[in-house]
């Protein structure tokens, strides 16, 4: 597992998308495992800038995003769908043919469709690179507290923790929504790399707990420890509550030496 500290959300953002780049150059086929959320626009908007003034190229890249809201219909102003295409996708040239998100939409079917939406990562041939955010109360994608850490694609009831932090992106009287579609822990875990990145002192529990506390379904972000291949990009208020920063300066500087050829 790498740390990489970060100064602030700038930093996250472009440290994150020069991460995801670097990917891209070396696979121009790269699947991408998407995340939404207020952290991921900085990200999003650097990627989008590298596209049009560096030429960098997603027209082979195949993405899938992690969840969607039950209940919205893809041209919803709130659904994922509309955030993934307002802040990444009418900015780069990755092919409609080749975005997955899931259809918060349809009334009935969900065993089917999720796991039809799991039979399409696979035939793609398995995400290459995860990206994930985190909630304040641990979770990856919608898997909230006690979700299991071998769980897959499914509809999932969100956290109190959760409707109070999305709630914000709901206008007064407006109906949230209280499920959600996800990728599961499990499937996560089958990503080949995956980025967590994190901003801002209200994640910095749900940061630590992921890092260095003990392996629990009460903290879905636990289960990266599992994972061979993880890397954190935080900044420093997120990272406040980590209790060896600098044991994770020194992993960095010497993984940078000792392999420099890594994309982190
Ligand atoms: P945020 O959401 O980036 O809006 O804080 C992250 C998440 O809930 O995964």
């Amino acid at each position: 597992m790498l740390v990489l500290l970060q100064t602030d959300y700038h930093c996250v953002s472009t440290a994150a998308a020069r991460i995801i780049a670097a990917w891209v150059r070396r696979d121009p086929a790269l699947v991408l495992g998407l995340a939404t959320g207020g952290t991921t626009i900085g990200m999003y908007r650097e990627l989008s800038r590298m596209h049009r003034e560096e030429a960098l190229d997603f027209s082979k890249v195949v993405t899938f995003n992690l969840d969607e809201y039950i209940g919205l219909a893809p041209d919803h102003p709130h659904s994922f769908h509309s955030f993934m295409h307002q802040n990444f996708f009418s900015h780069v040239n990755i092919p409609p043919a080749q975005i997955h998100i899931p259809d918060g939409s349809i009334q009935t079917g969900y065993e089917e469709y999720c796991a039809s939406y799991e039979a399409a990562i696979r035939e793609a041939g398995g995400i290459d690179l995860q990206v994930l955010g985190i909630g304040r109360d641990g979770h990856i994608g919608f898997n909230e507290p006690s979700s299991s850490l071998a769980s897959r694609t499914r509809p999932k009831t969100l956290s109190r923790s959760t409707l109070a932090d999305n709630c914000r992106d709901f206008a007064r009287g407006e109906e949230m929504p209280t499920a959600a579609i996800t990728m599961g822990i499990g499937t996560i875990l089958e990503a080949r790399h995956i980025m967590l990145i994190a901003s801002g002192k209200a994640k910095a529990k749900a940061v630590a707990k992921a890092i260095e506390g003990p392996i629990t379904a009460s903290v879905s972000a636990s289960a990266l420890q599992l994972h061979p291949d993880v890397t954190f990009v935080v900044d420093e208020d997120a990272a406040r509550e980590l209790s060896q920063c600098d044991y994770y300066r020194r992993v960095m500087e010497m993984t940078a030496k000792l392999t420099p050829k890594r994309l982190w």
